[in-house]
């Protein structure tokens, strides 16, 4: 209700200041005119970002990410989105004067959410291994694992004990990538079935009912999970699947756009932000030894 308000108070400005500007100025001409009323500038557009002059026009910077992938990116009990990794693109934005946008997306659907500019990146616990080519890279920021959960009670402690087991995971996703990559071929022979779910939160679900015995995730994810339940209701085995970076990753070829946003990062992680946040999200499930530019 007040995000309507607010655009109808825009509305009514723009019209005012059509008319009072110029008698002959038709106020439909303004009220149909994106920039006027949308401030329709992304980040995206590298002219707005590198003349310096950006006083003019408000630049928005939009960061895909899915709502179920705690700590970095997720829906907290107030019903906002929050999350590790949206906190630091929110400090990004700060710092260079840009509005923050955090925007859902449907994890399989990233590509084209890129590439019709409805983000500017993915910054989610985004992996870069074996996706090098397809987007353009910031450096990474942290060192993820792949491990499996499974309930507690269930007998499973090693990954020989997934054998005949059902064992899920998110569509599209890194871990997918893991359990399917040669290396692992006799461990996914050996499951009973491997499952595909479209986001962690479901998966969890899948595991609770039973309709799962185990779940293939990331680490800081499968940490979070842990963190809300009771100490004995799930357990990660020790042996990870596999290791691999999260990085920032835009639009191929928006090179400009990942060192812009790049620097800052590293900026807030020398001068001690990057820390402060990090401790936000500590006991949510964040491996904080994992920030690669809190560690060099
Ligand atoms: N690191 C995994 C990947 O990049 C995570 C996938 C899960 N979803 C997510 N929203 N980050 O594929």
């Amino acid at each position: 209700m007040k995000k309507f308000i607010a655009i109808l108070m825009s509305l009514l400005m723009v019209f005012a200041f059509a008319a009072c500007a110029d008698d002959t100025t038709d106020p439909t001409d303004a009220a149909s005119n994106g920039d006027a009323l949308t401030n329709g500038d992304t980040a995206t557009d590298g002219d707005v970002i590198s003349d310096g002059n950006a006083d003019a026009e408000e630049i928005t910077f939009t960061v895909g990410f899915d709502a179920g992938f705690p700590p970095f990116g997720y829906i907290a009990d107030d019903g906002s989105y929050d999350g590790f990794d949206l906190a630091l693109a929110e400090e990004v934005c700060k710092r260079l004067g840009w509005t923050f946008v955090a925007q859902p997306i449907d994890w399989n659907a990233r590509d084209a959410e890129l590439a019709n500019g409805t983000i500017d990146c993915i910054w989610n616990g985004f992996t870069k291994n074996d996706r090098e080519d397809l987007y353009t890279w910031t450096d990474t920021y942290y060192d993820n694992t792949i491990v499996i959960v499974a309930k507690a009670d269930a007998g499973i402690a090693t990954l020989a004990d997934l054998a005949g087991k059902n064992v899920i995971t998110q569509a599209a996703s890194s871990a997918l990538s893991a359990l399917t990559n040669e290396d692992n071929a006799d461990l996914l022979a050996s499951f009973a079935e491997l499952l595909e779910t479209a986001d962690y939160t479901k998966a969890f679900m899948e595991l609770d009912q039973g309709t799962a015995d185990a779940i293939a995730v990331d680490s800081g994810v499968a940490n979070f999970y842990l963190a809300s339940k009771d100490a004995d209701t799930y357990v990660i085995l020790d042996e990870p699947v596999a290791s691999e970076q999260y990085g920032i990753g835009f639009l191929l070829g928006n090179t400009e756009l990942a060192e812009t946003v790049w620097e800052q990062v590293e900026a807030i992680a020398e001068d001690g932000t990057m820390a402060k946040i990090a401790a936000e999200y500590a006991d949510k499930g964040l491996v904080v030894e994992s920030l690669v530019l809190l560690n060099k």
